[in-house]
């Protein structure tokens, strides 16, 4: 009987879309999908290492293995992604009952190091050496993404496609640069042509990924191609309805990037564009090579060219040395820039990181914590007031299914699906009994009602 693979993601888009692929080709090798843990022969941990609390997460379910392994026989335990090519040996060694330790460069060589513990090899360790000084893509590893075997039955309406790997920026207190390599940007022609297998396959929105995302720029094919010319050429695809891009770097936000988002109709008017920090001073110290006012005459340019421009943005909180009054400046460029949603985290310490090396983390936990209590209340604050704006309009809306309340089983929201706008919105509404028949698909929703973090409807027409 065929091994039965269960997989648990933590951290970002990345990750979600690195197990993805990963699945697609366990499938493809004789594995199956268990859709729950116990059931499953081999279990892969997809771990994340930007915050502490990132991996403690993880740390809990390696903690219960070795009473999961004495229970199960036979089981199989992977940890695999960031957390894996920065501690490698370490994690065997520290739990015995894990059996491979597989870094997000060497994805490809999984199904084969499961299919050798499960044929009694021991512990197997697979992390790329020198990773800061490597320049190609091993084969295999692009092979996972070009051959995109999970579409292959698993047509759904949306998907990731990472446009590059890695990155070059360092900023000051972050791990990714040393656990996902350098940047190296994708041929074209393998995105576009995972993006038209995807689009052939029933897929209407892309979201196309890189940690950086607007640095793109490939030069493998004798001309430069940046990031707007990609964003056109994918924009181009018959049947893509909606393209979006994550994440983006303010300092190589070009206009022509701007002007892709306005004429080409598929490109949404959505922008993730962290700021980190309002404070100039801070944002020196964590090597963001801009200021607070540079950020938002960007944010006013955009706005300019594109028009209605919806933005969600990152903010770290108790960077090192932050007084009061950096705070403070935070604050006011949360409330100038008018963000449809912030993600709010309280400086973590990584450790090889410049400012774990060079800077005390000295703000205490209790400042930290009020600090991201009082950022996120400014944020509710911007987000209900832009949201009440679309009490009494009319959205169209891309179905995602039932919302969580409704997963739940409350009565009441039964019926209840969840879907976004192009703007990145989310919105709730009622279609009793309707969830299979609008799931994927696009629909009109006037809005009711509306809290800081969802918009709350009723459907309108189908579109
Ligand atoms: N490449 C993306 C995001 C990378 S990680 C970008 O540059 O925007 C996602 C977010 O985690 C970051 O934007 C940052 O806000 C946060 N983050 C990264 N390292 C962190 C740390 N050491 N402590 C707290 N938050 C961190
Ligand atoms: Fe980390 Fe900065 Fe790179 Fe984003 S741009 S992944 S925050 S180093
Ligand atoms: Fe985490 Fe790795 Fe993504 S550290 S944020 S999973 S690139």
């Amino acid at each position: 009987m065929a091994a039965k693979v269960h997989i648990t993601t933590f951290g970002c888009q990345m990750n979600k879309l690195d197990s993805e692929l990963v699945a697609g080709e366990l499938l493809g090798d004789g594995f199956e999908l268990a859709e729950q843990a116990d059931a499953a022969d081999v279990v892969v941990f997809n771990t994340c290492s930007v915050r502490q609390h990132a991996e403690n997460r993880v740390l809990t379910c390696l903690g219960r293995l070795a009473e999961q392994k004495a229970q199960r026989p036979g089981l199989v335990a992977a940890l695999v992604g960031c957390m894996a090519q920065r501690q490698g040996l370490e994690l065997l060694e520290q739990f015995p009952a894990l059996d491979i330790v597989c870094g997000p460069g060497e994805l490809h060589r999984l199904g084969g190091l499961i299919k050798k513990v499960r044929a009694g090899a021991s512990q197997q360790l697979a992390v790329t050496e020198r990773l800061r000084a490597r320049r190609d893509v091993p084969a295999g590893l692009e092979e996972l993404d070009v051959s995109r075997r999970a579409a292959k039955g698993f047509c759904k309406a949306q998907a990731y496609v990472r446009v590059m790997r890695g990155c070059d920026k360092f900023c000051s207190y972050c791990i990714v640069p040393s656990v996902r390599g350098r940047e190296i940007s994708r041929p074209p022609r393998h995105i576009l042509d995972e993006a038209c297998r995807l689009v052939e396959a029933g897929c209407i929105e892309i979201t196309l990924l890189g940690q950086t995302v607007n640095s793109y720029c490939y030069g493998g094919d004798g001309r430069e191609i940046r990031f707007a010319e990609l964003l056109r050429k994918v924009g181009a695809i018959a049947g893509l309805e909606r393209l979006r891009f994550v994440t983006s770097y303010p300092i190589d936000f070009s206009e022509d990037i701007f002007r892709a988002m306005a004429e080409v109709p598929a490109v949404c008017n959505y922008l993730h564009l962290p700021a980190q920090s309002g404070s100039d001073r801070i944002l020196a110290a964590m090597n963001r090579p801009y200021t607070a006012g540079e950020y938002l005459a960007l944010i006013e340019r955009g706005r300019a060219i594109v028009g209605d421009l919806s933005l969600a943005g990152d903010f770290i909180v108790g960077f090192p040395g932050e007084s009061e009054q950096d705070f403070e400046e935070t604050v006011r460029l949360v409330r100038a820039v008018g963000y449809k949603n912030c993600f709010i985290f309280k400086y973590s310490p990584r450790p090889g990181t410049a400012a774990a090396k060079r800077l005390k983390d000295d703000v205490p936990a209790e400042v930290k914590r009020q600090r991201n209590n009082e950022l996120l209340a400014v944020q509710e604050e911007v987000s209900l007031e832009l949201h009440r704006a679309f009490i009494g309009q009319t959205v169209e809306v891309l179905v995602e299914g039932p919302s969580k309340s409704a997963r739940k089983g409350r009565a009441e929201h039964q019926y209840q699906l969840t879907g976004r706008t192009r703007g990145d919105h989310i919105v709730v509404f009622d279609a009793p009994g309707r969830a299979e028949q609008l799931t994927g698909k696009f629909a009109e929703i006037k809005i009711l009602e509306a809290s800081a973090l969802t918009l709350f409807g009723e459907l309108a027409s189908l579109a």
